[in-house]
């Protein structure tokens, strides 16, 4: 990381407090200059941002279309088998020439002058460059030094993982085993490079701030009341073993814990969510069965800072992609994953438990509530700050989930990288 510049001038009255990441002006949340400076300080330099999963592109000539921040990206797996990513951003003038999300293709041809370019994003060649004849004279062309090299596709630095496409426009950004940091064990975890395969997935825009969405798998206060199913079938509550860790910066993080039966319980005391009465009329989506590569804790959920959520719940493993869309929305991404050597009852089992999750997950779609929820807080009193205290106001790993540490981590981290 390059030290920070000099900070965002934010109006002195909504500066955060000298020592604090355990409050949080609101004006984070809702300010569109600050937003616009967090996509160039960090979706745009000196992180790696998801892309997708090598799986999505298998054959030579497939590609998908993303984005990281604002910016769309293509990801392309070329003729030597690489995966290269380059900028949906014609170099002539400027055309997204790519308008499919997922598609084949030999080479890119931009719809409104025809340049075109190979799977790794060089500029092969252009109508009319040496001129059109005309009654024995030639007529316009490109300027004599005007050379191929020099208009490629923008080409951003590509790290794959274990079948996990990263990709950054700073090509100065460190290696990726270090930006992963201590986190990796546990990325590592889940993605041991067994050969994927992708299930289906959701999207949804939440009217939030994107950092709301780090926030909440930076969360284990919230699990064991907002949710229903969680509490009362026993797959998320306090009063599991469980760790909270993160990496030396504290952008990353990783939620760890293990299922119980449910059931009434000290930690249900007074919880209007638990519902001691819920039982299931069709109980398959709650057949669990523990896998090897769990290595204990049947779940963990992961924050890759700033754009990925790698989730793993019981047979359920997603990837969640953050796309901001401005300071109050952003699109997420869900991509529903299996093993090659899945049986058929398991990828059946991963997508009945994928009803858990997603837009409209029997528990997903409580946080995409609440967090539109917030926003609507937020913009109600640009003068507030949220108050981020369990567990004390330090920052560090934990072996429960009494605290909201990890939101304290990345807040330290962001202060640093924003210069706030
Ligand atoms: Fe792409 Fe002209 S803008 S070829
Ligand atoms: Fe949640």
């Amino acid at each position: 990381m390059n030290a920070p510049e000099p900070g965002f001038s934010a109006p002195v009255h909504w500066h955060w407090r000298e020592d604090a990441t355990s409050r949080v002006p609101y004006r984070t949340y809702t300010d569109e200059a600050l937003y616009k400076e967090e996509l160039e300080r960090i979706f745009y330099k000196g992180h790696w941002c998801y892309v997708g999963l090598a799986a999505e592109i298998p054959q030579a000539g497939d590609f998908k279309r993303t984005f990281i921040g604002e910016r769309q990206v293509i990801m392309v797996r070329d003729n030597d088998g690489a995966i290269n990513v380059v900028e949906n951003h014609c170099a002539h003038r400027g055309v997204a020439f790519c308008q499919q999300n997922f598609g084949k293709a030999k080479e890119f041809v931009c719809p409104y002058h025809q340049w075109n370019y190979d799977l790794k994003g060089n500029l092969i060649g252009l109508p009319f460059r040496r001129g059109v004849r005309q009654d024995g004279k030639i007529n316009g062309g490109m300027p004599a030094d005007f050379k191929l090299e020099d208009h490629s596709l923008t080409k951003l630095k590509v790290a794959e993982k274990n079948g996990v496409v990263f990709a950054s426009f700073d090509h100065e950004v460190e290696d990726f085993d270090s930006y992963l940091g201590e986190i990796r064990p546990w990325f590592e975890r889940a993605f041991d490079g067994r050969g994927l395969t992708i299930l289906g997935y959701s999207r949804q825009r939440i009217p939030g701030n994107w950092k709301l969405m780090q926030e909440n798998i930076k969360d284990p206060y919230h699990p064991g009341l907002l949710h229903t199913w969680f509490i009362t079938f026993g797959l998320w509550r306090a009063d599991q073993r469980s760790q909270m860790v993160m990496d030396a910066h504290g952008r990353h993080a990783a939620m760890i814990s293990r299922k119980n039966e449910g059931g009434a319980g000290e930690v249900t005391k007074g919880v209007t969510s638990f519902k001691a009465d819920m039982a299931l009329q069709d109980d398959r989506v709650l057949d669990v069965v523990p896998e090897a590569w769990w290595k204990g804790p049947s779940a963990c959920m992961q924050t890759i800072f700033p754009s990925l959520i790698i989730q793993h719940n019981v047979n359920s493993i997603s990837t969640r992609q953050i796309i901001p869309q401005g300071p109050d929305a952003f699109d997420f991404v869900w991509t529903h994953f299996g093993f090659e050597d899945d049986t058929p009852e398991m990828t059946r089992r991963r997508l009945r438990q994928a009803n858990l999750f997603g837009p409209a997950g029997f528990v997903s779609a409580d946080d995409g509530e609440v967090i539109e929820l917030s926003q609507v807080g937020f913009n109600q009193h640009p003068d507030y700050q949220t108050i981020t205290e369990l567990g004390g106001r330090e920052v560090g790993n934990t072996d429960h989930m009494v605290t909201e540490t990890l939101i304290r981590g990345m807040y330290g981290y962001y202060r640093k990288v924003m210069g706030l």
